[in-house]
Formats: C-alpha cells, sequence, structure tokens
C-alpha cells in the first residue's frame, strides 16, 4: 500500500466514531485553530455534523493548551474533535479528556501514549503536512467520507490550504494531495484556474488599490500605500480609468507586461532579493458559483478575509462565512480586513524604521513585547523573510507579549533552509517544552508560547539549535 492509500485509510476509524455519535444523537464539540486554515476546517466539520443530523458546535481558539482542554473537560461533551491543531498536543489531551477525542491535523506530532484519541495526520504517512495537504483538505476528505453531498466544500478545503500558504508548487500551485481535492472542486464545476499577476482584488479592486493591498510579495513604498501606487502607475503610463477605475482584470496584456516589469525594477532597485519578484506571477483560484465582485470569488482573497477574522479576534464572523452567510458577515468581515491590513502596515513601518531586527549567528531576532501584537507578529516575520531585505539567509524568531501573559513566539524559515534540514516546529517545540512552554508547527513556520522570563534563555537555545540540524 502507498503512502496516500494508508493514509486515506486512516480517516475510517474516525469517521465510524463521529457517524455512530451523530446516529446516537450525542454531543459532538468540534473545536479548531483560528487562523485561515482552522476556519475553514471548522466550517468543514459544521456542514458535515449538519448533514449527518448531528448535536453539534463548533468553535474556535487562538492555541490548544491546558486552560482550553480544562474547559472541555468541564463541558464534557460525548465526543471531542480537534482541527488544525492536536497533534503537536497528544499529551495534554490524553491527561485531561475521559471521552473519545478524533484529531485532524498537519503538524508535527508529539510522541505520546493517547488511547482515547483517534489520530489523523498525513505526517503519520510520509505526507508533507506543510505543503501536500492542510487541516482543511483533512477536514475535507472526512467530510467527503460522510457523505458524497460534501463534495461541494471542496473550494473551503483549497482555502485552508491558500491561507496556509501550501501554493509552493509550479507559478504557486497547490500541490501533493491538494491536486486530487482540485480535481474535484473542478469536475463539480466549482473552481477555475488560470495563471496572472498575483494581487489583492485581481477583479474587482482599481488597480492602484490592488497594488497597495498587497504584502506578499512585499513592495517596498507601494505595498499600504495607494498615493504611491498611483503616482507609479502614472509614471509608467497605466491609464486609470475615467468613469470605472480599472481593475488588473481590465488591462490589455501589453499592459500586464509592462507593469510587470516596472514593479520587477522597482523591487530590486528598493533592495528586493531579485527572486522575490516572481511572486507577482501565480496560479489564480476562481470559485465560480461565488458571486463575480466579492471577495470570496477569489481562493486568496477568501484565505485573506479568514486570516483577518481570525486573528483580529472575529473568528465567529469567519466561520459564518464558511458556513455559507453572504450577509452581514461579509460587511463586517471586510471592515476587519481593511483593519487587519492596516495594522500589518504599521508593525512593518515600525520594525523597519526603529531597525528592531537584530541578526545573532544563526538567526534574526524581533523582540517585539508589547509594541507589536501578538496576532501579526508571525505575518510580519512572514513578509520580512519573504522580501528578501534581510541579507543572510536566516530564519526569523519574533517574540512579542500574549494578553495572557505570556510570550508569544513565531518563527519563519525559508524553502532553501528546510531543503537543508532546517525543521523550526521541532526547534520550536525542544526550546519551549524544555523551558516550561510549548511550541510546534511546521519546519518552515512554526510557533511557540513561554513563560515571560524565558524569552532570553528561549532565543538563545533557538540560536543553537537551529546549526545542529543543518548538521542532521
Ligand atoms: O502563530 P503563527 O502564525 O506564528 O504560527 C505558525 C505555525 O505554528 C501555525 O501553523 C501554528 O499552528 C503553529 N504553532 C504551533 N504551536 C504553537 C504556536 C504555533 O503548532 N504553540
Amino acid at each position: 500500500m502507498d503512502q496516500r492509500d494508508a493514509f486515506l485509510q486512516s480517516f475510517k476509524p474516525a469517521v465510524d466514531l463521529f457517524l455512530e455519535h451523530a446516529k446516537k444523537g450525542s454531543s459532538i464539540r468540534v473545536v479548531t485553530h483560528n487562523d485561515a486554515d482552522g476556519l475553514s476546517s471548522g466550517g468543514i466539520m459544521g456542514v458535515a455534523a449538519y448533514r449527518a443530523d448531528a448535536c453539534f458546535k463548533v468553535s474556535s481558539e487562538k492555541k490548544l493548551d491546558e486552560r482550553l482542554v480544562n474547559a472541555l473537560r468541564e463541558e464534557n461533551p460525548a465526543l471531542v474533535v480537534f482541527t488544525d491543531f492536536g497533534s503537536g498536543y497528544l499529551n495534554i489531551i490524553a491527561e485531561t479528556l475521559r471521552q473519545p477525542v478524533i484529531v485532524l491535523d498537519h503538524h508535527i506530532c508529539k510522541d505520546a501514549e493517547a488511547p482515547n484519541v483517534v489520530h489523523v495526520n498525513p505526517m503519520l504517512h510520509g505526507i508533507d503536512g506543510a505543503r501536500d495537504i492542510a487541516a482543511s483538505g483533512i477536514s475535507y476528505l472526512f467530510a467527503k467520507a460522510t457523505d458524497p453531498r460534501n463534495v461541494d466544500l471542496s473550494c473551503l478545503a483549497l482555502v485552508g490550504a491558500l491561507g496556509d500558504q501550501q501554493d509552493k508548487g509550479d507559478r504557486k500551485s497547490l500541490a501533493g494531495l491538494n491536486t486530487v481535492i482540485e480535481e474535484d472542486a473542478v469536475k463539480a464545476g466549482l473552481l477555475e484556474k488560470h495563471v496572472g499577476l498575483i494581487f489583492y482584488g485581481y477583479e474587482t479592486r482599481p488597480v492602484p488599490k490592488a497594488i497597495a493591498y498587497t504584502t506578499t510579495p512585499y513592495i517596498p513604498g507601494l505595498s499600504g500605500n495607494e498615493g504611491n501606487c498611483v503616482a507609479f502607475l502614472k509614471q509608467i503610463g497605466i491609464e486609470l480609468g475615467k468613469e470605472r477605475p480599472r481593475a488588473l482584470a481590465d488591462l490589455s496584456e501589453d499592459e500586464k507586461r509592462t507593469l510587470f516589469s516596472a514593479l520587477s525594477s522597482h523591487m530590486v532597485s528598493t533592495g528586493c532579493d531579485p527572486s522575490s519578484v516572481h511572486q507577482l506571477i501565480g496560479t489564480i483560484y476562481t470559485f465560480r458559483l461565488e458571486d463575480p465582485g466579492t471577495a470570496l470569488r477569489s481562493g486568496r482573497e477568501y484565505a485573506s478575509l479568514l486570516n483577518a477574522c481570525g486573528r483580529m479576534g472575529r473568528a465567529g464572523v469567519g466561520l459564518s462565512i464558511c458556513l455559507g452567510d453572504r450577509g452581514e458577515a461579509m460587511v463586517e468581515a471586510q471592515l476587519t480586513l481593511d483593519e487587519y491590513r492596516r495594522r500589518i502596515g504599521s508593525a512593518l513601518d515600525l520594525v523597519q524604521t526603529e531597525g528592531m531586527v537584530q541578526e545573532l549567528d544563526h538567526i534574526y531576532v524581533i523582540r517585539a513585547g508589547d509594541q507589536i501584537d501578538d496576532t501579526v507578529i508571525g505575518v510580519v516575520s512572514g513578509i520580512l523573510l519573504g522580501q528578501g531585505i534581510l541579507k543572510n539567509t536566516k530564519p526569523i524568531v519574533a517574540t512579542a507579549l500574549s494578553d495572557d501573559g505570556q510570550v508569544k513566539v513565531s518563527a519563519r524559515g525559508t524553502e532553501e533552509l528546510v531543503a537543508r534540514g532546517l525543521h523550526m516546529g521541532r526547534v520550536m517545540q525542544a526550546a519551549a517544552e524544555a523551558l516550561g512552554g510549548g511550541g510546534g508547527g511546521h519546519d518552515v513556520a512554526a510557533g511557540a508560547y513561554i513563560p515571560v522570563d524565558k524569552e532570553e534563555e528561549f532565543i538563545a537555545k533557538v540560536n543553537g539549535l537551529v546549526p545542529e540540524q543543518h548538521a542532521e
């Protein structure tokens, strides 16, 4: 049996357990992570539970820790389902919860005896959880196994993968098992793909806005600054539109070429790594049943909207959208996204103007304290590393004060470092656990929570662990 078959077969005990509880009418409690992948997973599980006539509740959380598991113990549902977290915290789950638990996750696993846990994770079958399938994809395959009607959730599964930046294939396309889900979506008439300039709001936003709203790649002077984008476009002779502002989709192929080459020269002349220019072009995922002109029509915009909701404390709004709300929730989500982008923009300005990035032997460090919100510190670190402004190829580790009094750590590596053996998830797990915290994640993006007085010791430990990994 190959790895894929073994992974697909591993769903059966979880699906049986879920359907058995649904049939009995006993309570099913779904708890999911609050980022785009987590929220789309929660939405998929919600629809699957509804269609199975289950008695269920879905909610989302920033992290899985003792506090959350203790609250679930108090609540005492018949079945607990964790999506997009759990694998790294099997010890806490098994120690605290007595009822059966299903974990659908794609992060690194914790070695622990957990007899009450039915654990579904592609990493247990040699499948890459950071690139080949996200938690939303796992939730989708699970949902499809409970009811073939759930094929209509395939686009939502792709939203989670895009939110987790799994578009690492050729021309920023999804790869691995994600393509199997893509095929389902295309076959069901739900998805269309094409390659083009990737900007936020490709079809819907005026061009200067589309460029200003784009942060991956981060274009110095243009990202976050619409006025500069207007001036830039005028300078290269691109008409902005008279009666109706023109969107990127309205530009001719010649104009798109001119724009691409002007942006490339601008990025290189402002210090970006030449390879980051390729991030301007990629595969565009269009959801055919969503209304044209709405963010949900585009896979990446959908993911940004959910990420913003989750990170800005409006996860409920994001979940409602995943469950089908296209009314009030959309207005709230859009406002939340605008605020989220402003917050990222000011954090990036602050880091750069204050020179907050420190270079150690093996890592870059940002100690943000209470100057940058812990909800955006991870995104900010990813942008800094991705835009190529940090000259040496080293991972970045950023810390910020969390509202629960701990220090939140976000760590990001590059694909090149990962190919040389780096695994930031393992580094975070080992360093945090040694200092009384918890950590985990993926090879390329990971995180941790640590006690406030252990910050310096943690950074020193991480700086020591990174070169050991390259040597492996
Ligand atoms: O929060 P941030 O975006 O930096 O997290 C990066 C990745 O690390 C996410 O996939 C998150 O689920 C994971 N993580 C984890 N354990 C933590 C913190 C983050 O597995 N304590």
